[in-house]
């Protein structure tokens, strides 16, 4: 089996990283409080959807200035994301504040089922229906409410949607199958987008015949989130993904082969902080959606049932 196919299994399945020399504060917080700690102002929003109870987090203005922002940017996280990612490399290089000094009100939303967005109204977490979603029901259900919910607070203010990954697929999909969401937005904007993903080059798609395989059963028998075990021993086998190891450790080229490798956009002190706000949790569904796309020569469809 290819060397780098093992690393990446060994990954998804050791999210169990050694406990690092140094630790930053920011490890162990929330989004709320690591904003908090930077000077800036946090508020959780709750909106419902289907049930589920997604929650926002919101900048509502500049860290040194009080007055209320006429813009309003929306920030949505890929798979395997939370809010977190707009936020962790600090004041001066994360997009939420960037965008929260430039007069900008700014969200970031929660994709049902991750760590902030697991409640719901009646719904049991482990239950077959809590988890039988994929990014469709997110992009035809849960991101109109968001959009209603901060246009019914701020209604003359158009919203510049910036999607990352995953939250571009959700932007594009919604556009199309629910059209009349595109007069509430004043721009989209896709970093790493994804909707014809034909020319895809990540290793994660050496996953897809294996997720095409096992989610269908997963999902009728099985655990129906898609969470990777977290097995300790697993460890021994694998390079400490810490930043005293990173250079020369298998964490680094499972990460550069997963993510794309730029040694001068990392900040490897940071690493710690990456891994605790990484959110392996999931639908198994939304990952055989992404497999039957590639399946598909990376056609951008709707889920084949
Ligand atoms: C990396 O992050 C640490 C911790 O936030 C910070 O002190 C350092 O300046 C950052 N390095 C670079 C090159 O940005």
């Amino acid at each position: 089996m290819n060397i780098r196919l093992i690393v990446l299994i060994f990954a998804l399945i050791n999210v169990n990283f050694v406990e690092p020399v140094r630790s930053n504060p920011d490890e162990k917080l929330t989004v709320p409080a690591i904003i908090s700690r930077h000077g800036y102002i946090c508020e959780t929003h709750t909106v419902v959807s289907q049930g589920y109870m997604l929650q926002l987090h919101r900048i509502p203005h500049a860290k040194y200035d009080n007055a209320v922002p006429r813009k309003t940017a929306l920030l949505q996280h890929g798979l395997f994301g939370n809010s977190a990612h707009w936020i962790l490399n600090g004041p001066r290089n994360s997009l939420a504040y960037v965008l929260a000094d430039a007069g900008y009100h700014v969200w970031m939303a929660n994709i049902r089922g991750n760590r902030y967005s697991k409640g719901h109204a009646w719904l049991q977490k482990d239950s077959q229906q809590y988890w039988d979603f994929s990014w469709h029901e997110i992009a035809i259900q849960d991101m109109p409410a968001i959009l209603d919910y901060i246009k019914g607070l701020k209604s003359d203010s158009e919203i510049a949607y910036v999607g990352h990954s995953m939250g571009s697929t959700i932007l594009f999909a919604m556009l199309s199958s629910r059209p009349e969401y595109n007069s509430y937005l004043e721009s989209g904007v896709a970093l790493a987008p994804m909707a014809f993903i034909k020319d895809i080059e990540s290793p994660i798609i050496w996953l897809s015949s294996t997720v095409e395989t096992v989610a269908p059963v997963e999902m009728r028998h099985g655990r129906h989130e898609f969470r990777p075990a977290v097995s300790s021993y697993v460890s021994d086998f694998v390079e400490p993904c810490t930043p005293e190891h990173f250079r020369t450790s298998s964490c680094k080229d499972m990460l550069f082969s997963l993510c794309g490798a730029n040694e001068r956009q990392f900040n490897s002190t940071l690493l710690p902080v990456f891994v605790n706000h990484l959110d392996m949790s999931t639908s198994w569904k939304t990952l055989q959606h992404f497999a039957q796309e590639l399946d598909n020569e990376g056609e951008f469809q709707l889920f084949d049932y």
